[in-house]
């Protein structure tokens, strides 16, 4: 059974809380957010050196697809904040569950299902597998798109003030990876509801033209929207893995045109504060852009 809230909604004492993937945007966020809360946490990664942390978070070397590495990452940690990695998470799962862990929060992804077409949404739904079938009890962050895909315009931004992007009319509720994190840490702190798949997403539905908008009023200047040739839109897309992930992320950008993910309220009915704005997490990532 998952692990109640605490009595006070605040830190359970010595419980460490281990959060992988050190180096990721949401993982860094919700570690200084642990460690505002007074939080005993251990940050995990496979390159543990690059994660920039603050003095007083252990970091450890672990990478989840590599079972033989997890012993120390998992050494006590009652609650794991992890991500859906591409190399599988079978052995992670049940190593944590050999290591007592009690509550395992997934980051998975919106539409995760074992019998889809789309390689994302496959990939995420092993993940969920792994964890469900290693008996931890479980939460899974289904999230819709991040605001912080919008990074990808950073280079034509900073070199020529311009988005080139094929889909201006393609449709979302981007989150904050800041909302991702705090979603996370009511979760494993127990402020939060526990179990379930709740689908996190902005709080309001934005044309990407739109955001290219919103990235320009936080730069304080008119930036350009350029239809970018699909076939290079493709080419940018490869280092998020092989062809068919890039085809994925295309076919869901041109069907997010006419059916987008509608804003879900799940950050605001967890967390008890209302999702951020795209306007705000642009004004987050002026420096990205500048
Ligand atoms: N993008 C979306 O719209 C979307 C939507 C739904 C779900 N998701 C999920 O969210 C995940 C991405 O989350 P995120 O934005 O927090 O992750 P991120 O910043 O892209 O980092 C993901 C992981 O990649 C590893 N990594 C390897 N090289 C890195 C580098 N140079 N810099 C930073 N990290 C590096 C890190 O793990 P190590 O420290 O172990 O190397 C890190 O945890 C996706 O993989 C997907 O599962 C994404």
């Amino acid at each position: 059974m998952p692990t109640p809230p605490a009595p006070d909604g605040g830190s359970l004492g010595a419980m460490t809380i281990l959060v992988t993937g050190a180096r990721g945007k949401i993982a860094r966020s919700l570690v200084h957010r642990l460690l505002e809360g007074g939080h005993d946490v251990r940050a995990a990664g496979r390159d543990p050196s690059a994660a920039s942390l603050p003095p007083g978070v252990e970091v450890v070397a672990a990478d989840l697809a590599d079972p033989g590495t997890l012993g120390p990452a998992l050494k006590g940690a009652r609650k794991v904040f992890a991500y859906a990695d591409r190399g599988g998470l079978d052995g992670f799962a049940r190593a944590a569950a050999e290591a007592g862990a009690e509550h395992i929060v997934l980051l998975s992804a919106v539409g995760a299902s074992a019998s889809s077409a789309d390689p994302i949404a496959r990939m995420h739904s092993a993940a969920e597998r792994a964890v469900a079938a290693s008996g931890v009890p479980w939460t899974f962050l289904r999230a819709g798109g991040f605001a912080s895909n919008t990074l990808q315009w950073a280079g034509t931004i900073r070199a020529a003030g311009v988005v080139r992007d094929p889909f201006p009319e393609s449709r979302s509720a981007p989150v904050h990876e800041a909302d991702v994190a705090a979603v996370a840490l009511a979760v494993l702190t127990g402020t939060g509801r526990h179990g379930g798949t709740p689908v996190l997403t902005g709080p309001e539905t934005l044309t990407r033209r739109r955001q290219a908008e919103l990235i320009g009023e936080a730069l304080g200047r008119r930036l350009g929207f350029e239809i970018q040739d699909l076939d290079e839109y493709r080419r940018d897309l490869a280092r998020w893995g092989p062809p068919e992930v890039a085809e994925a992320l295309v076919r869901h950008a041109a069907d997010a045109v006419h059916a987008p993910l509608p804003p879900t309220g799940a950050v605001e009915e967890i967390t008890g504060r209302p999702a951020r704005t795209f306007a705000a997490w642009a004004r987050d990532h002026r420096g990205d852009f500048a």
